[in-house]
């Protein structure tokens, strides 16, 4: 019998927590580096939702900001994150004028090779209000994405399959450079979805436990 995306979820669970990722999430972005080869070259990142940081571990370990002074790497999110050597943190709302601004004066100007973004709002349950929320994250990422990515950079994000994300996929803005992927890390059904935002809330809870971080 093939392994159910709990058994598979807690493979990551166990794993994240031997190899020192704040959430198992990081292995969605080391397999979609495998696949796409999404850092080389890259000198300057801006990490989107980024709490409570395990792509941001992935940059530090990949990009290494605390050692190379032409690395940047600007990681936001709505909650406060424990510290990262080397990521330059903000806290704030992604969907806010005045956070995409402080993203964008972050960068003096400079622009990002890679901007990645793993939003997830709550859930409410209600499907049509999420999946209304995801969209919105989305296109905020997109907005910021605009102003701070260079020609030719590259913007991975998280979307659900909707219709909105792909009307999106459809606009001239985004050229889709690859098809949709799904990391085998990460679970696909609305409801598998929750799930796992739970499981990840609780990944937080841990890690924070770790780090004796206290919720603000
Ligand atoms: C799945 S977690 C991100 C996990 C993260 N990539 C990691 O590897 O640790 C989703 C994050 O999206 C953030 N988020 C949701 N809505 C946001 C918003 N409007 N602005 C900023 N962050 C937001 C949440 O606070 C949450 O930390």
């Amino acid at each position: 019998m093939g392994r159910s995306s709990k058994d598979r979820r807690d493979v990551y669970y166990r794993l994240a927590k031997e190899q020192g990722w704040r959430a198992r999430s990081a292995f969605k972005l080391l397999q979609l580096d495998t696949q796409f080869d999404l850092f080389s070259g890259v000198k300057k990142v801006v990490d989107l939702c980024a709490a409570p940081g395990s792509w941001s571990q992935v940059l530090q370990r990949k990009l290494k900001p605390q050692e190379d002074e032409d690395v940047k790497v600007v990681a936001v999110d709505l909650q406060a994150m424990a510290p990262l050597d080397g990521i330059i943190q903000m806290q704030g709302d992604i969907t806010k004028e005045s956070t995409a601004t402080a993203i964008v004066d972050h960068f003096e100007g400079e622009k990002a090779d890679l901007v990645i973004c793993d939003g997830a709002p709550d859930v409410t349950g209600l499907h049509d209000i999420d999946e209304y929320v995801q969209a919105q994250l989305l296109l905020a990422a997109l907005n910021i994405t605009t102003h701070v990515l260079k020609p030719g950079g590259t913007f991975v994000a998280k979307a659900c399959e909707m219709k909105r994300t792909t009307a999106l996929g459809e606009t001239d803005v985004v050229v889709p450079a690859h098809a949709p992927s799904q990391p085998s890390s990460s679970s696909s059904s609305a409801q598998q979805q929750q799930q796992q935002q739970q499981d990840e809330a609780d990944d937080v809870e841990a890690v924070q436990e770790e780090l004796n971080v206290v919720s603000l």
